[in-house]
């Protein structure tokens, strides 16, 4: 039924691959986008319009995005992080969707865009203002929402209060990023419950990092809650140069596997997405961090 579909945000280009310490040349990330665009995958994430300075590996943004075959029907967004980041996006034939992020936490804000959460929320109003005559979809990110690799564990309340800012703001959605996996069942919980006080599950999806090993359970205490978009990597490609130690988000490929199990349409061909896995593997030269792969797949 539709109250079971869950759309999935590919972020494995971006948030994945933003965090390899080799350079992963500009056509294998189109190759793999493009194989993600073959397995049913509504949103993929394609790259992020930051300074080079912080984060080499998303120098080729217009290159990427130029270079993959868009297919009707699938949403590609960027990360975008200032206004000189949209003005570089918007200079790309194509790009229909932004997404702007926030944390919860100052720490983690000060080291990964180098200003305090609340002068980051102000910085993504200047980004909204600047693309309101643009057209465009924005999503919004916020961070670190059940703790922060700086200040420790995050309140609720702080969460609440930058996703209201940025929703009143006009992102269509939150995406609630448990940057460095540290959420249990109960954490994750009672931060979302905090939000529905505002809020409705449809303005929500869930971005865990599996750290921990937690992102399976967090993601589905998510669902249990009533929110039916999942971020996840494939692969399990990923982390935060800014967040030392965290791994990649859930993959892709173990998140399809639990929603079919429990009978949770998701529109996706997980063969066609193993091989995407396999092919950026292959790529990197590391194996790969999807147990569903290694179960199923590698012999
Ligand atoms: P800053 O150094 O304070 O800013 O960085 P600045 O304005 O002084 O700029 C410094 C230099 O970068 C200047 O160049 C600018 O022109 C240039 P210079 O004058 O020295 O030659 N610059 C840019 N170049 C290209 N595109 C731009 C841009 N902006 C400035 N957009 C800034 C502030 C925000 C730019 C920087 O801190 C930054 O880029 N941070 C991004 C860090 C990042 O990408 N982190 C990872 C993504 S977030 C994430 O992974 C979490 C998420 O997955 C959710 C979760 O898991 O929680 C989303
Ligand atoms: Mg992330």
């Amino acid at each position: 039924s539709k109250d079971s579909f869950v759309r999935i945000v590919e972020v494995g280009p971006r948030d994945g691959l933003q965090n390899e310490p080799k350079t992963v040349p500009s056509d294998v990330k189109i190759s793999l986008i493009d194989r993600l665009s073959d397995t049913g995958l509504k949103t993929i994430e394609v790259t992020s319009f930051v300074s080079p300075k912080w984060v080499p590996q998303m120098g080729d943004n217009a290159a990427v995005f130029s270079g993959i075959k868009r297919k009707a029907g699938i949403s590609y967004p960027v990360l975008i992080p200032n206004v000189k980041g949209l003005e570089a996006a918007l200079k790309v034939e194509g790009i229909e969707e932004i997404a702007v992020f926030a944390s919860a936490s100052d720490g983690f804000s000060k080291k990964n865009v180098n200003c305090t959460a609340e002068e980051g929320v102000q910085r993504i109003k200047g980004v909204i203002d600047a693309a309101k005559n643009h057209n465009l979809r924005i999503r919004g990110y916020v961070s670190c929402v059940v703790g922060c690799p700086y200040d420790g564990p995050v309140h609720p309340s702080s969460v609440t209060k930058v996703s209201e800012a940025l929703l009143e703001m006009g992102c269509y959605e939150i995406s609630l990023g448990d940057t460095i996996g540290v959420g249990t069942k109960q954490t994750v919980h009672a931060m979302i419950k905090d939000l529905l006080s505002i809020t409705t599950p449809d303005k929500l999806a869930i971005h865990c990092h599996d750290t921990y090993g937690q992102a399976l359970v967090n993601i589905c205490t998510a669902l249990e809650l009533g929110i039916r978009v999942v971020d996840s990597s494939v692969s399990g490609l990923g982390g935060c140069p800014y967040a030392k130690g965290a791994t990649g988000n859930a993959s892709t490929e173990d998140v399809v596997y639990m929603l079919n199990g429990m009978g949770m349409n998701n529109g996706i061909d997980l063969k066609k997405l193993v091989e995407a896995g396999n092919y950026i593997s292959e790529a990197l030269g590391k194996p790969t961090a999807s147990r569903v792969n290694k179960a199923l797949y590698q012999k």
